[in-house]
């Protein structure tokens, strides 16, 4: 299981990554924040993304984030064999240079969601929402991670995270608003959209030499 932290940060400087010398961390400036069901979260110019140990909020001498959001990566529970070959067959990997544009969309489903049995969530899921065969007609252009908070008591259920080309956004708009129409999106009573530009890579010097 790998943890990713997802930290909201007003400075561009003060907040490094999960190692030493925070050389994992991943840093992207926020376009825009808007809460799309239920509560939103605070304003903040830039999202630090980092896996294992979050560091951030304890440098000293450095602005802690306004936010810290937490998930894991996990099992598949919804993905059948046949279109787990689809998805390996055209899914991306994250970090493509091209894909200067991305989205982070913490989601929170309901409790009535949680207290369906597993083949109803996936009837929802799959057969009646169509979430992979919908999914799948925007790949390669979009490349996701899907980490799980509910377990680790966060207040997100999933952080849903894309990298696409700014060329592809407008493809990515109508994949949101797509899904957002489906039977799927009637148990979600948390939603917030982050869009994001990378920021440029900066050398990162090692704490004493900051
Ligand atoms: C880019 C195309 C997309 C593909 C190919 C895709 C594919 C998938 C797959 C295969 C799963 C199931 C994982 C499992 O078996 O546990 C999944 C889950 C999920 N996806 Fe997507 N997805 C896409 C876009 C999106 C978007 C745009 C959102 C958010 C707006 C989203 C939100 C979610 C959520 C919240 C889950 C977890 C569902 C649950 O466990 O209840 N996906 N997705």
């Amino acid at each position: 299981m790998a943890l990713t932290y997802f930290s909201g940060l007003d400075s561009s400087v003060g907040a490094i990554g999960d190692d030493a010398v925070g050389a994992n961390a991943r840093r992207w400036s926020v376009d825009r924040i808007v809460p799309v069901v239920g509560a939103g979260l605070a304003a903040v110019s830039y999202i630090s993304v980092s896996e294992g140990a979050c560091r951030e909020a304890g440098v000293p001498g450095t602005v802690g984030p306004a936010w810290v959001l937490r998930g894991a990566t996990s099992y598949k529970r919804y993905t059948e064999s046949v279109e787990q070959a689809m998805l390996d067959a055209v899914q991306p990997a994250l970090g493509r240079p091209e894909a200067g544009r991305a989205a982070l969309l913490p989601i929170t489903t309901s409790t009535a969601w949680w207290e369906l049995p597993q083949d109803a969530r996936r009837a929802i899921f799959e057969e009646t929402s169509h979430h992979i065969a919908v999914g799948l007609e925007y790949l390669p252009a979009v490349a996701r991670q899907l980490c799980h908070g509910r377990d680790l008591g966060e207040p997100f259920d999933f952080l849903t995270w894309f990298e696409f080309a700014p060329s592809d956004e407008s493809r990515f708009d109508q994949l949101l608003a797509r899904l957002r129409t489906s039977r799927e999106w009637e148990y979600v009573e948390r939603e917030i959209e982050i869009r994001l530009t990378r920021e440029p890579e900066v050398e990162r010097l090692p704490l004493a030499n900051r």
